[in-house]
């Protein structure tokens, strides 16, 4: 499927920690599907101004604005600093932390990380977004039709939590919950679904064993494109999908 280059044509959208890596990837879809992006960062400045660069090279507008996720107060405020630039019709939840603890390992300290990057704040987004919504177009909520799409980025771990990683898999588990009560709060106006990745990128810096293939029923790592066009899907697609995950994960929660 080739995106459509003008299903998000006009519409503004903010990818969290999209400087870099996959975050990078969406901002770039969803420029390339006709989108001005608002790139948050939280510490990789560099690097969100190779995105910024990249998208104005697409034809497209960007900003950048930086917060830090972890601070309650920073990510409660993102979106009224994104309201400066326009009405946001999109948020992708995209920033996350994942560290490689066990249930033994985890500190208090690090449970409290994982929660308020990967779940407090796309909660704290997810309200002031709506809030913007109903405080910039109050006519069109009360209309049945989508005006607003929140995509929350899961994993495949979300949906069949395990003992790896544990402070990071409870927060996407909880996420995915939060995907599925958000939907049902915000319908009809604004859909909100998940994307639940798998084998998308290896962590930076660190190698992937031989037989990791073998853990992924087909196969292979996942293509950039497969990526785009499942976001394009749940960014321009039929406002009448809320409340779904989607698993890009060629089959690993399967098995
Ligand atoms: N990589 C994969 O194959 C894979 C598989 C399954 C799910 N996922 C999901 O896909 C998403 C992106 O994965 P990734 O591999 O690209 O992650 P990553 O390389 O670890 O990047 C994390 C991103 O989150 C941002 N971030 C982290 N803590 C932050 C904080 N306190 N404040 C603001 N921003 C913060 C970072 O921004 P800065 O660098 O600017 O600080 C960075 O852009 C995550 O939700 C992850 O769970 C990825």
């Amino acid at each position: 499927m080739q995106t459509n280059v003008s299903a998000l044509n006009g519409k503004l959208i903010l990818v969290t920690g999209a400087a870099r890596r996959i975050g990078k990837m969406l901002a770039r879809a969803a420029a390339r599907a006709g989108a001005d992006v608002i790139i948050h960062y939280g510490t990789s400045k560099a690097q969100a101004d190779e995105t910024k660069e990249e998208i104005a090279s697409l034809g497209r507008k960007a900003w950048m604005i930086q917060a830090d996720l972890s601070k309650a107060d920073e990510a409660a405020n993102l979106i009224f600093q994104a309201n400066k630039i326009g009405t946001l019709y999109a948020l992708i939840n995209n920033a996350a932390i994942f560290e490689p603890l066990t249930m033994q390992e985890t500190k208090l300290s690090a449970w409290e990380r994982h929660l308020a990057v990967n779940l407090t704040a796309p909660f704290l987004l997810s309200q002031a977004f709506a809030k913007q919504l109903s405080s910039s177009a109050p006519a069109a909520l009360s209309s049945s039709s989508i005006i607003g799409r929140i995509v929350n980025i899961l994993d495949w771990r979300a949906l069949k939590p395990g003992a790896d990683h544990f402070p990071y898999t409870i927060s996407k588990a909880a996420l995915a919950a939060m995907t599925k009560s958000l939907a049902v709060s915000l319908a009809p106006t604004i859909s909100v679904n998940g994307l639940a990745l798998g084998a998308i990128l290896p962590p930076s810096g660190k190698p992937v064993s031989a037989d990791f293939l073998k853990s992924i029923p087909a196969g292979r790592w996942s293509q950039p494109e497969e990526l785009e066009e499942a976001l394009i899907f749940l960014l321009a697609g039929p406002g009448y999908v809320t409340g779904e995950i989607i698993h890009l994960d060629g089959g690993r929660h399967l098995i």
